[in-house]
């Protein structure tokens, strides 16, 4: 099997995440802050030091602020439903995956916000002065995703980061796609929460993510419920991580990520980020003459990109490709990889297309054998 799914869920995974996650049922068996003896304190503490490498990770000034989730879609949600009012304005991108879009959508349908799409560029690109351009003294939140899980187009979060801090809007970033491969830095970046996804480019399980909330924000609980401690309390506590923790915490999930950021980290970003990136452009030079297909990647383009090729078969549904793929055991996702509003920006709305992003674990050999079986395909 060749696998080039890795923007839809790393695989495999380091051989150490799969051990920690069998050993967190033994070792991390109790249910933490639940308790006070010997078991739970061991995983409190386990809990406690994943979410230091997490802030770490991000340069994020107080790890009890790493609120952990059920995963990206989770975070997102979290966020803009514990931050937005009646009334408020919102600017986020053409890029945004339903995570981030459908929760925005329902309450701008709902009459409840004003919701304003900055146009990216064709190939997927943002230009900061077009988000300044579209703020109001009504906006209440930028939302932007980092890099694209259609087009792997990257944005210029800095610039992004240092409008919406002279506006004193805070800015959501959806960093599903880029944490693991690109630097994140909350404090530089002047990021006020950020969605994290365990199971891409962090080489953890699926079903944990994370959302990191700046001190400069207060958002409402999505879920209410039992917190561990101040249980005297009529609503959640005040405190975070428990005011949006609300419930036992994926113990299991959350000690297997532990061992996956110990991977990243002693991997290096850079590396992992260069590895995939060349079995892409590799994977680009094999492709990008051939009259059956369309890159969504211009030739010679610069600007940064996270390692994933998405492409058009005019000719072909890409679902049909996908399918003589899988019959020749290559695994990519067609469609429109729950990006929709991506795909109209893209040019690729009705038909969708053939997503193919290597990870780590592939091979130069992978990749050329995954575009013969596509130019077979096709
Ligand atoms: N959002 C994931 C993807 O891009 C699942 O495929």
């Amino acid at each position: 099997m060749i696998y080039l799914d890795n923007a839809a869920g790393s695989h495999p995974k380091p051989p150490q995440v799969a051990a920690a996650l069998a050993a967190a049922l033994e070792e991390f068996g109790a249910n933490p802050g639940r308790g006070n003896y010997a078991l739970t304190r061991r995983t409190a503490g386990m809990v406690a030091e994943t979410r230091a490498k997490l802030a770490a990770l991000v340069h994020a000034p107080d790890p009890s602020r790493m609120v952990f989730t059920a995963g990206a879609t989770m975070a997102a949600n979290m966020a803009i439903n514990g931050l937005l009012r009646e009334g408020d304005h919102v600017v986020c991108s053409s890029l945004e995956h339903n995570a981030v879009f459908r929760p925005l959508a329902v309450l701008a349908d709902a009459g409840r916000i004003r919701l304003h799409i900055v146009q990216a560029d064709s190939a997927g690109y943002l230009r900061a002065e077009d988000v300044a351009a579209a703020l109001t003294p009504a906006t209440r939140l930028i939302a932007i995703n980092h890099a694209s899980n259609v087009c792997g187009s990257v944005q210029p979060l800095a610039e992004i980061g240092a409008v919406a801090a002279a506006c004193h809007v805070p800015l959501l970033v959806d960093a599903a796609q880029s944490a693991g491969l690109l630097p994140l830095d909350i404090q530089r970046m002047h990021i006020s929460l950020l969605v994290l996804a365990g199971h891409k480019a962090l080489y953890g399980p699926a079903g944990i993510g994370a959302l990191y909330v700046d001190s400069s924000v207060s958002l409402r609980p999505l879920l209410q419920g039992g917190t561990g401690s101040r249980s005297e309390l009529r609503h959640q506590p005040p405190d975070l991580p428990e005011r949006l923790e609300a419930g036992s915490l994926n113990t299991a999930g959350i000690a297997a990520w532990s061992a996956a950021l110990d991977f990243v980290r002693s991997t290096g970003i850079d590396a992992l980020q260069a590895h995939a990136m060349r079995l892409t452009d590799r994977l680009a030079a094999a492709l990008q003459a051939h009259p059956r297909l369309r890159l969504q990647l211009l030739p010679g383009e610069t600007r940064p990109r996270v390692p994933l090729l998405s492409v058009a078969t005019p000719e072909r549904d890409p679902a049909e490709v996908a399918a003589a793929l899988d019959a020749r055991g290559v695994c990519v996702r067609a469609g429109y990889h729950c990006a929709p509003l991506a795909h109209r920006t893209l040019g690729s709305f009705g038909e969708g297309t053939l997503r193919f992003s290597p990870g780590w674990f592939n091979t130069e050999e992978e990749i050329d054998a995954a575009a013969a079986a596509l130019l077979a395909s096709i």
